[in-house]
């Protein structure tokens, strides 16, 4: 039987290190598949930063970002670039990740080139078509135009249920960020930041910020910095770090409530390896990101999301997450809840995983396989359920 070419398509970093697990699983079957890596290029910098770290070349670069890019401008040029590729690479399956407008675009020209879709990280769901935003629409679209749907919890798949996707395209693999958090947390690390290696981790609480999300640009995100600032301010063992987001607007703000502030360090974007381990050595997280609030949870640390909602229900009830908003106030009292009361920290420092053990690629993969004809599938053949 001939290989089935399979083309994975990312865009920004937190794809890039969902799909590096993707990628290798893929590889390792390379009897079965032909797989190419086409990256749009939505981000540059703190996309490079991932391909390095786990050595993935892509073979289709369409480097699209623009300083400040509409989210229009990067849906017609994902389109146009994918659209060309599709055209002379004819590949069996496309596989997009989660909701960035680079994941939805692709998955649209799939769809018009009658080309299947396999969506990695499917059914998340806030139930607010604004919030976050563009995202919860990107991945709502991106359900409704994919072939198959690896959900990472049973949580996500009756989502997809509730909005009638067929039941037997459904997966339920647990999210492949696990995977790739497992495969770069060791023991034995060093940083290389010059600020974070003379860091005394046992005297200093560390409190690790980040923050980038379009709904919180503005208004939102300058009350979530003013709450920190006063933290910062009150406690003298209390140090932020924020690595931020390269969005200028989001620099913007930063700099302007937090740039002179004794005890928060502003510092650029953070390989994924120095991250993570930064994750794991902090005190707790200030964060509006959608993968730190999975990787915490395996990793026992506390976290605090600074947006009105969330759609990772299951690590707030696991425990180690709470959605605090972003009214300057109610993040001040969270935070200082959780510096004044070590039992309340202890309380949300269980490392509990409720995204799957790691594995997840690996059944993607097999999955994969099932749908070719070179493996078990699912339902009646045997295999997921
Ligand atoms: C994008 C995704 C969001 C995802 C986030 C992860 C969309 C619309 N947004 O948001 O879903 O959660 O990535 O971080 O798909 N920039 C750089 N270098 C980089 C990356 C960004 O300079 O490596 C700057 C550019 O000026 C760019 C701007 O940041 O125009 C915004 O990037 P963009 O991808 O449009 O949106 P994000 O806010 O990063
Ligand atoms: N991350 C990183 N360096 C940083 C900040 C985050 O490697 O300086 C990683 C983080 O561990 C997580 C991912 O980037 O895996 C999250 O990306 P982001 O917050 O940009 O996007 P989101 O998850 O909100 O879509």
């Amino acid at each position: 039987m001939s290989k089935k070419k399979v083309l994975v398509i990312f865009g920004t970093r937190p794809e890039a290190i969902k799909m590096a697990p993707v990628v290798k699983a893929l590889e390792k079957e390379a009897v079965f598949f032909e797989t190419r890596i086409l990256v749009t290029g939505q981000h540059r910098e703190m996309l490079d930063q991932v391909l390095d770290i786990f050595q993935l070349r892509p073979d289709y670069d369409l480097d699209i970002m623009l300083r400040a890019q509409s989210i229009g401008d990067i849906t017609r040029r994902v389109m146009e670039g994918v659209e060309k590729i599709l055209k002379s690479f004819s590949p069996d399956i496309l596989l997009v990740h989660g909701d960035t407008t680079t994941s939805f675009a692709a998955a649209l020209t799939g769809f018009y080139h009658k080309i299947p879709v396999g969506h990695v990280e499917a059914g998340l769901r806030s139930r607010n078509r604004y919030s976050p935003f563009p995202e919860e629409m990107n991945r709502t679209l991106t359900g409704q135009l994919a072939d198959l749907h690896f959900a990472p919890t049973k949580g996500n798949e009756k989502n997809l249920i509730n909005e009638n996707i067929d039941r037997e395209r459904i997966f339920v693999t647990g999210n492949t960020v696990i995977d790739a958090l497992l495969s770069v947390v060791d023991s034995k690390f060093d940083f290389q930041e010059p600020e974070l290696r003379k860091m005394d981790f046992t005297r200093r609480r560390v409190i690790l910020l980040t923050a980038h999300r379009r709904e919180n640009s503005g208004a939102p995100m300058e009350r979530i910095f003013r709450g920190i600032r006063r933290i910062a301010e009150e406690y003298e063992d209390v140090t932020v770090v924020y690595p931020m987001h390269l969005n200028p607007e989001v620099r913007a703000v930063a700099k302007r409530v937090l740039g002179e502030v004794d005890r928060v360090l502003l510092i650029e974007p953070l390989g994924y390896l120095p991250f993570a381990h930064l994750m794991q050595r902090c005190f707790m997280i200030l964060t509006d990101s959608g993968g730190i609030q999975e990787e915490a949870p395996a990793l026992g640390k506390p976290v605090l999301v600074l947006r009105e909602e969330t759609e990772r229900p299951e690590a707030v009830a696991a425990g180690t997450v709470k959605v605090v908003g972003t009214e300057e106030d109610k993040v001040y009292l969270a935070i200082k809840s959780l510096l004044d009361n070590p039992l309340e920290v202890l309380e949300m420092t269980r490392a509990i995983n409720p995204y799957g053990e790691g594995r997840s690629a690996e059944k993607i993969v097999e999955i994969l396989k099932g749908r070719f004809g070179t493996g078990k599938t699912k339902g009646t053949k045997g295999g997921e359920k």
